[in-house]
């Protein structure tokens, strides 16, 4: 990999930064300072010296953000604030994007990362990760609308796969979804004349939400949490 495009991907400076850096010789690989950017490392077995840090090389970021209200599960947004908005400048030149998407109004668990092929597999319905919302609608639930929705509801033209729902108030619960259509608890709810007047999500198959995160904080996800993506 060239050694501009491995300190920019490390969110150590921009890839133009990162070039003026390394032919000033503030970058070192195995002791010596290659001058020019398109330099070839091999990051996994390299010592490379930025400005004097020695670098521990990581292939992907995972970030788990606790989301406030009023930000868009995007990386970018014409004039909506970004769940990319509440991370460090250094992770967000990582080219880092949500995995999954929450409503703008929806709370809590979303993870960030860089790595296309662990979320693409995570989240495509054959590997059937969980994900669990916390929940309050307008209107008490019976026991026989939890059981319609259980089995599956007709969302306008699409018919949800089955999932649980584990009430805990008449009108507050949790629900485990292992698909994410666009909307889908609301509409879920909807589909029983009902109204969703809070959602959080709580966890993302064995991953949940931090509760020492505040909204609108972040940390890295622990290894043994990243194996989710392996
Ligand atoms: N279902 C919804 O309706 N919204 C979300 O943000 C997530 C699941």
């Amino acid at each position: 990999m060239r050694l501009d495009k491995l300190l920019s991907e490390m969110g150590k400076a921009s890839r133009s930064e990162a070039g003026k850096l390394i032919r000033a010789g503030k970058v070192t690989v195995n002791g010596t300072s290659p001058k020019k950017p398109d330099f070839k490392v091999d990051p996994e077995n390299d010592v490379i010296v930025f400005l004097g840090e020695v670098l521990a090389y990581k292939k992907f970021t995972y970030i788990m953000l606790n989301k406030p209200e009023g930000y868009v599960s995007a990386t970018e947004d014409e004039s909506e604030k970004t769940v990319l908005d509440l991370v460090s400048d250094e992770d967000r030149k990582k080219g880092l994007f949500p995995c999954g998407r929450l409503d703008k109004n929806t709370l809590g668990l979303v993870i960030l990362t860089n790595d296309g092929e662990g979320a693409h597999r995570v989240l495509s319905p054959k590997h059937h990760v969980s994900k669990v919302y916390r929940f309050e609608c307008k209107l008490p639930l019976s026991d026989d609308e939890v059981k319609l929705l259980e089995g599956g509801v007709d969302i306008g033209g699409y018919f949800t796969k089955p999932c649980k729902i584990k009430m805990t108030e008449a009108q507050r619960g949790e629900i485990t979804l292992t698909e994410g259509k666009y909307h889908q608890i609301k509409r879920m709810l909807e589909a029983v004349d009902n109204k969703i007047t809070y959602l959080e999500r709580i966890s993302f198959g064995d991953i949940l939400l931090d509760p020492r995160l505040r909204r609108g904080e972040w940390r890295y996800l622990t290894t043994t949490e990243e194996k989710l993506f392996n």
